[in-house]
């Protein structure tokens, strides 16, 4: 099941795609990102830090989804032929990157918004998207056939409460199955590979700003404190 964890608060659009970037050093082969939040809420603009951060490639252009549903990026390992993008994908760049965090592996972006409940599922295939890297927007769009509330494990970033006097963000990151839930229990993502490490301590909120790097604001340890990754502990 999801489980509420530790919330992170992004005043800015830089530290929405600082926060993708911090998860794009703790993903690896197979892994689902699913992020859920209103319009314009900032799904988009963390996958863009992710993408950009996975494929080394800070121009990399990421462009919503919401009109094709689908891109697909690879670094030149897997655009060369070993493992070809999908047919029906619409793919941005065949070469995202020269080589990525997980070498080979193409990452998947993805948004049904515009598609009723469940039409995704016969359009793409998920098989495949599911056993690379995938990034969901809007993923209540997917239907009963692609997601419950127990498949598929992945790691959830929630965009709470923004209404349009808001400012900034604050997010929820919740788990679901073994692969993430470990570090979420322990309050203990470590966000940011060989950049920084933050640490959330239960009831702590974490504030991320694009001058400071990661740092927490109510959390009792400084951050980088524990100097785990939660790549190296979640799996
Ligand atoms: N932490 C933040 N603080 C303030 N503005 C932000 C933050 N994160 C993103 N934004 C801004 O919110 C706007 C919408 O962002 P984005 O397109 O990423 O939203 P979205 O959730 O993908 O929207 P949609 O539901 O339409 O797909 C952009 O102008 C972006 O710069
Ligand atoms: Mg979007």
């Amino acid at each position: 099941m999801t489980e509420a964890s530790a919330q992170v608060a992004l005043p800015d659009v830089e530290a929405t795609e600082a926060l993708g970037a911090a998860l794009a050093h703790e993903v690896q082969r197979g892994d689902i990102i699913f992020l859920r939040g209103e319009l314009g809420s900032g799904k988009t603009s963390l996958a863009k830090g992710f993408l950009r951060r996975f494929f080394g490639n800070p121009s990399l252009d990421v462009p919503s989804p919401s009109y094709l549903l689908h891109f697909s990026y690879c670094d030149a390992a897997c655009s060369s032929g070993a493992n070809p993008p999908p047919a029906e994908a619409t793919v941005v760049a065949f070469s995202a990157g020269a080589r990525s965090l997980v070498p080979g592996c193409p990452a998947h972006h993805v948004d049904p918004y515009r598609l009723p409940v469940g039409k995704i599922a016969a359009l793409l295939d998920f098989e495949k998207i599911f056993s690379e890297v995938a990034l969901v927007e809007w993923p209540d769009r997917l239907g009963d056939q692609l997601c419950t509330s127990t498949t598929p494990a992945r790691l959830e970033v929630f965009f709470e409460g923004f209404g349009p006097q808001g400012e900034g963000r604050v997010v929820s990151l919740s788990a679901v199955g073994e692969r993430w839930q470990r570090a979420v229990d322990r309050r203990d993502l470590g966000l940011g590979g060989g950049g920084p490490v933050l640490s959330c301590k239960e009831g702590g909120r974490v504030d991320i700003r694009k001058d400071q790097g990661l740092r927490q604001e109510t959390a009792s340890a400084p951050a980088g404190a524990d100097g785990v990754r939660a790549g190296a502990t979640a799996q």
